[in-house]
């Protein structure tokens, strides 16, 4: 606690940012939250009478096809948490057909696919045709409300046609990163027992070609529940293995189906979709977003987060695969009948100009980033910047990792141009939405900090150690919450035990969040980082607990560690503390000893994807472990961090001569080379 202690008073010296002039002159109309007194009238009423509140919003921000009788039921000791029950919707009615019918010819999408020069953009009234078509061929497989579809697709409009296809039926989408490997779309299509897999023949990315199929295929192989398979034709390669009878060409099979096919209605407490997340233990779990609270607060989020009018065009370079691309790329800007860009592509390809150029392009209003993009533009790319003109753009985001102060002024100034305003927005799969943002415009925010709670979210600061809530400001602890809102997750997919174990019994009658977070004198919040063994590496959550288990199974290893270090690019970086067996490999042979890393590097890109490889792997003669065999990680994370002066108390530690022969290890086999 001590050095959190430290954080907030240095915390408590950061200035406040007003809102540039630009932003507001800039503004197609008013600001939605015009000012402080506003944002903090409307999130009193939010906590004290969320009946109210939530009621009205409700009805003003959604389509019913039949109108709720409760606002809101069920609470965070129960974990029976519940929103507009008895309401009935229907999530592709509000994001595409409602616009459809009343602004046809608005764009809905932007695709910016991986050949700059195929960009394109599809209306609400093309969208609307698309997704029925899907819609359509889905039901002629049988698929019915309730049913689990996954879908396995890169970035593309195509995703987001699946995604808003399965809805409009009732059905339940399941997205899995286009980035994980065969194993894990196989363990997550077998967890939620999905009868139907929406891919493509193969990706693009980077001018590389990615045979999606073909992982998919090895994923599925032995997997009974899965019937069909809906093939988009992203490349078109006539080699592509299609299995006749089960796999089917998207284009083929659409042509067959109406332009319109009617909405099925769900009822708010319907599951809208799973997404699967990593935590501290065990698989990952099916996080569960029902239909009416979930899309609700999309809504509102990207409403007063970012002050987004209809006329804007949103940015969010994140994917469809991770939570970010679901609430902010699809169900935000499109309940709102706004813009949404969908980039296939890295920041990188062609170039460094990418973004610039896309953002040019289309003159987009609103960036939406993570920090790891603009760390490597602002080492690598950033003379790439000023070549562009995106005065277009009123409001930047940052989501899914810190922002550190000098990057969130690099940030304003590099791409913002001191003219727009920057929104570091706290939140997590598990919350929909976002929990701790500034709302642009509306008050002043600090570099650094996620600044205040978004409506209806009544965070608290807990003193892990004897479980009891902090009041007041300058306050540090681990991050929890205490009301309910709309869109937090109800369950993990059929687990709700799980589901009560690591979120709602840490600490009784609150939503623990798993992150350590500090609010300072003003009351504002800044995010320490994770509480557990989940490290954020490029923005991808990762479990190091996951990767361990995928090393310990090589042959060669005994026993093996991860940890998460800082690191200048990616943010977290894991490194993989091993023991050999006798015999496995001669560490003092370079050549061997590189192609035995190889080896587990190549077993965590198989078994998981790519983005969880470690970044060093050292062995060690032996780990440090408690007197109870526990391993000590928080020793091997200071060694790792040279932070040797904080390691802390060892009076527990059953093998302390381990800590030299560690560090030279360490020394030997990763400082050297950094
Ligand atoms: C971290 C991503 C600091 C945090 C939306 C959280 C952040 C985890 C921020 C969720 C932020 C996300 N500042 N940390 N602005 N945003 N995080 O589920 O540790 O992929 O618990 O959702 O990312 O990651 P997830």
């Amino acid at each position: 606690m001590s050095t959190n202690h430290v954080e907030v008073h240095e915390a408590n010296g950061v200035s406040f940012r007003q809102a540039p002039e630009h932003f507001f002159k800039s503004q197609p109309s008013k600001s939605y939250i015009v000012d402080e007194a506003q944002y903090r009238a409307w999130y009193d009423q939010s906590i004290n009478d969320p009946e109210t509140f939530y009621g009205a919003l409700a009805k003003e921000y959604l389509h019913w096809d039949k109108p709720f009788t409760k606002v809101r039921s069920g609470d965070l000791t129960n974990g029976d948490i519940s929103w507009f029950l008895q309401g009935e919707l229907n999530a592709c009615y509000n994001c595409v057909d409602r616009h459809a019918f009343a602004n046809p010819d608005k764009i809905a999408l932007i695709s910016e696919p991986d050949e700059e020069s195929e960009a394109y953009s599809i209306t609400f009234q093309q969208l609307l045709e698309k997704v029925c078509k899907v819609a359509g061929v889905l039901q002629s497989w049988g698929v019915k409300k309730g049913d689990t579809v996954a879908v396995y697709l890169p970035m593309t409009p195509e995703a987001v046609i699946a995604m808003l296809a399965i809805a409009r039926i009732g059905a339940v989408h399941s997205v899995v990163f286009a980035g994980f490997s065969a194993g894990s779309l196989k363990d997550r299509v077998v967890d939620a027992g999905c009868k139907v897999v929406i891919t493509c023949d193969e990706a693009k990315r980077g001018g590389k070609t990615i045979n999606t199929k073909k992982i998919v295929d090895e994923g599925l192989n032995g997997v009974e529940s899965v019937s069909k398979i809906l093939v988009y034709k992203r490349t078109g390669n006539p080699d592509v293995k299609m299995t006749p009878g089960r796999d089917h060409y998207w284009d083929e099979v659409c042509a067959n189906q109406r332009s319109y096919v009617p909405c099925v209605p769900t009822n708010a407490e319907d599951p809208l979709f799973l997404l699967y997340t990593s935590g501290s233990t065990g698989q990952p779990k099916g996080v569960v977003h029902t239909v009416g609270g979930y899309l609700l607060n999309a809504a509102l989020s990207t409403r007063f987060v970012f002050d987004l009018h209809p006329e804007d065009v949103f940015f969010t370079a994140g994917d469809v695969g991770w939570i970010t691309g679901h609430t902010y790329a699809l169900y935000g800007p499109l309940s709102l009948g706004t813009a949404s860009i969908i980039f296939e592509s890295t920041p990188a390809y062609p170039d460094y100009g990418r973004y610039w150029r896309i953002i040019n392009r289309w003159k987009a209003t609103h960036f939406y980033v993570a920090p790891t993009a603009m760390r490597l533009i602002k080492k690598v790319g950033e003379a790439e910047i000023a070549k562009y003109d995106i005065s277009s753009l009123r409001v930047l985001g940052s989501v899914g990792e810190p922002i550190q102060p000098d990057l969130w002024e690099w940030y304003n100034e590099k791409v913002g141009n001191n003219n727009c305003c920057i929104v570091d927005t706290y939140w997590q799969t598990e919350s929909g939405a976002h929990l701790i943002t500034p709302l642009a415009g509306a008050f002043p925010t600090k570099p650094g900090s996620a600044s205040l709670p978004f409506f209806g979210i009544a965070p608290a600061i807990i003193d892990p150690a004897t479980g009891k809530e902090l009041e007041g400001n300058d306050v540090a602890g681990v991050l929890a919450v205490k009301s309910t809102w709309p869109s937090v997750a109800r369950t993990v997919y059929n687990d709700h035990s799980r589901y009560m174990d690591t979120y709602l019994k840490p600490f009784a009658g609150y939503y623990f969040t798993g992150d350590n977070a500090a609010r300072d004198n003003d009351g504002y919040y800044w995010i320490r980082g994770r509480a557990d063994d989940v490290v954020n590496v490029s923005g991808h959550r990762l479990s190091t607990n996951e990767i361990e288990t995928v090393l310990d199974e090589h042959p060669g290893v005994t026993e093996c560690a991860c940890i998460g270090i800082n690191d200048d690019l990616t943010g977290q970086a894991v490194v993989a503390f091993i023991s050999l067996k006798e015999g496995a490999c001669d560490i003092n042979n370079e050549s061997e000893y590189a192609a035995f890393k190889k080896s587990l590097v190549m077993e965590v890109r198989g078994v998981i994807g790519p983005f969880a490889s470690p970044k060093a792997i050292i062995a060690v003669s032996d780990l440090p472990k408690t007197r109870s065999g526990k391993i000590m990680r928080r020793v091997l994370r200071k060694i790792a961090s040279n932070e040797m002066e904080q390691i802390g108390d060892l009076s527990t530690m059953a093998n302390p001569e381990c800590v030299p022969k560690i560090i030279a290890a360490v020394d030997s086999q990763f400082f050297v080379k950094k």
